[in-house]
C-alpha cells in the first residue's frame, strides 16, 4: 500500500465551524497571539491563557467532523494514511483516521506545568481549567498545547514520517507557522505533493494546488488518487 502522509492545519476544521488563525475575523485578530499562546503570555497571566483555551473547548465540543476530514479517515481502505495535525481539535480521530499526530497539542488534554509533564484526557462534561486546577497528586495543570516560545517535541516523528511518504499533501493551513511549515523540505526527491486551501500560500510550482475547502478539495484528491494508483 502507499504511503500518504498528511499534514493540516485550522482551514481542516473551517468548516466545522473552527475558528482558523489568520483569515480575516480570524482568532488572532481578536486576541493577542503572544498574551493567550505564548510561554510568556502564560507566565504573565495564567488565567486568561486558559480562559481562551475554555472557550476553544467549547466551540469544539459542539463540532462535528466534516466531509473532508471524513474523507481522510476513508482513505485508509487504499492507502497507509498518517496525519499530522498542527490542529488542537480531536476532529480527525472523530472522523476515524487512526494515526494522528499532534504537532501544537490537544485540547482535549491538559499537562502537569513542571518537567517531566504528566498527560491527562479532559472529560467533556468538566472540560474548563484555571489556574487552580490539580492533579490526582496536586501538582499544577496547564492546558496540554505547544505555546509559542515552545518547544516542538513531535516535530522529529513527523519529519521521520514525511520522509518516508509516497504522496504527501497539505491541507489548510497558511504555512507561515514554523517548524510545521518546513514539513515539505523532507520529502524524498520526486514525491507527488498536493496543497489543497482556497487561499493557498505561494509555494514552489511542482505542488499540485487543489484551490478549494477541504470537503471538496478532499473529493478531487481521492479522485486523482484513485486515478493514478487504483484503476
Ligand atoms: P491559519 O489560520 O494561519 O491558516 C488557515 C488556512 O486555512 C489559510 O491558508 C486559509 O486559506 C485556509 N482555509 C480557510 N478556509 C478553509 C477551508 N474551508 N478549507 C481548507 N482551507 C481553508 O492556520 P494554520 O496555518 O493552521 O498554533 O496556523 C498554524 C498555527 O498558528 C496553528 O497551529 C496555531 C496558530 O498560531 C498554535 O497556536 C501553537
Amino acid at each position: 500500500m502507499k504511503k500518504l502522509v498528511i499534514s493540516t492545519g485550522a482551514g481542516m476544521s473551517a468548516e466545522s465551524g473552527i475558528s482558523t488563525f489568520r483569515d480575516s475575523g480570524g482568532l488572532w485578530e481578536n486576541y493577542p497571539v503572544m498574551d493567550v499562546a505564548s510561554a510568556d503570555g502564560f507566565r504573565r497571566n495564567p488565567r486568561l491563557v486558559h480562559d481562551f483555551y475554555n472557550a476553544r473547548r467549547r466551540e469544539l465540543l459542539k463540532a462535528e467532523p466534516n466531509a473532508g476530514h471524513l474523507g481522510l479517515a476513508a482513505l485508509e481502505k487504499d492507502y497507509e494514511v498518517y496525519v499530522i495535525t498542527q490542529n488542537v481539535d480531536d476532529l480527525h480521530e472523530r472522523a476515524g483516521s487512526s494515526n494522528v499526530l499532534h504537532l501544537h497539542g490537544e485540547l482535549m488534554a491538559v499537562r502537569t506545568v513542571d518537567e517531566p509533564y504528566r498527560v491527562y484526557r479532559l472529560d467533556p462534561d468538566h472540560a474548563d481549567t484555571s489556574p487552580e486546577s490539580r492533579d490526582p497528586e496536586g501538582r499544577p495543570l496547564r492546558p496540554h498545547i505547544v505555546f509559542f516560545q515552545e518547544a516542538v517535541p513531535m516535530m522529529e516523528p513527523a519529519v521521520e514520517l514525511v520522509s518516508q511518504a509516497d504522496v504527501f499533501v497539505v491541507i489548510g493551513t497558511s504555512l507561515v507557522v514554523y517548524p510545521a511549515a518546513g514539513l515539505l523540505n523532507y520529502i524524498r526527491r520526486g514525491t507527488p505533493v498536493y496543497y489543497i486551501d482556497p487561499n493557498p500560500a505561494p509555494v514552489p510550482e511542482w505542488v499540485h494546488v487543489i484551490r478549494k475547502g477541504a470537503s471538496e478539495g478532499v473529493a478531487e484528491l481521492t479522485r486523482i488518487l484513485t486515478s493514478q494508483y487504483n484503476d
